[in-house]
C-alpha cells in the first residue's frame, strides 16, 4: 500500500456508481493511496485538496446525482480529478467539465477513463488491467500534485 504522511488530510476519493463499476476503480484508488473510497452521499471533510470523482455516463447522461453533488463543491477549494467506467471513452468529459467550470471548481487535465464494453455483453469490466492503470494513474497523479 501507498501512503504519505498527511495524505488522508489531502485527498479524498468519492464516487457514483449503479452496477459497481466505478466503485471497483474507486476500490482501486482507495488501494493503491490507502484513502478510504466512500460514495458521493459522505461529506468531504475539510483540508482536502485533491478529490478523485468517480462517475459513469447512463443514457447519454451524466447522472443527476453527480450534477447535484458538484453543485455542493461551489466555491470550494478543491482541485477535482475524474475517473469513469463509461462504456464510450469520454463520452460525458465535456459535460462534466461544464458543469464543473459553472460551479467554479477546478479540475486536473488529466483524467482516467476505463472505457468498457457495454454491460449486456461483457460483465468483467473493469478487468485487472483497468484496476492496474487506475492505480497507477493516482499514484501519478498524487506525486505530479501533491508530491
Ligand atoms: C441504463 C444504462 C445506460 C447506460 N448508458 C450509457 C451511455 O449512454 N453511454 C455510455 O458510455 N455508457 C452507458 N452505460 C454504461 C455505463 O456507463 C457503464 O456500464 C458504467 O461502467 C456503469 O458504471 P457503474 O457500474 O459504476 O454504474 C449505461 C449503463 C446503464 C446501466
Amino acid at each position: 500500500m501507498y501512503f504519505v504522511g498527511s495524505l488522508y488530510m489531502k485527498v479524498a476519493i468519492r464516487y457514483y456508481s449503479r452496477t459497481g463499476s466505478t466503485r471497483d476503480l474507486a476500490f482501486a484508488i482507495q488501494e493503491q493511496l490507502g484513502v478510504a473510497a466512500e460514495t458521493i452521499d459522505i461529506p468531504i471533510p475539510s483540508g482536502v485538496d485533491l478529490l478523485f470523482l468517480g462517475t459513469a455516463t447512463y443514457k447519454g447522461r451524466t447522472a443527476r446525482e453527480i450534477s447535484d453533488f458538484i453543485l455542493t463543491l461551489r466555491e470550494r477549494k478543491i482541485t477535482v480529478v475524474f475517473f469513469s467506467s463509461s462504456v464510450f471513452r469520454k463520452s460525458n468529459h465535456k459535460d462534466l467539465c461544464r458543469q464543473l467550470k459553472s460551479a467554479k471548481i477546478t479540475f486536473l487535465p488529466e483524467s482516467f477513463y476505463s472505457g468498457s464494453i457495454f454491460w449486456i455483453f461483457n460483465r468483467k469490466r473493469p478487468n485487472e488491467a483497468d484496476l492496474k492503470n487506475i492505480k497507477n494513474f493516482s499514484k501519478e497523479i498524487v506525486r505530479k500534485y501533491l508530491g
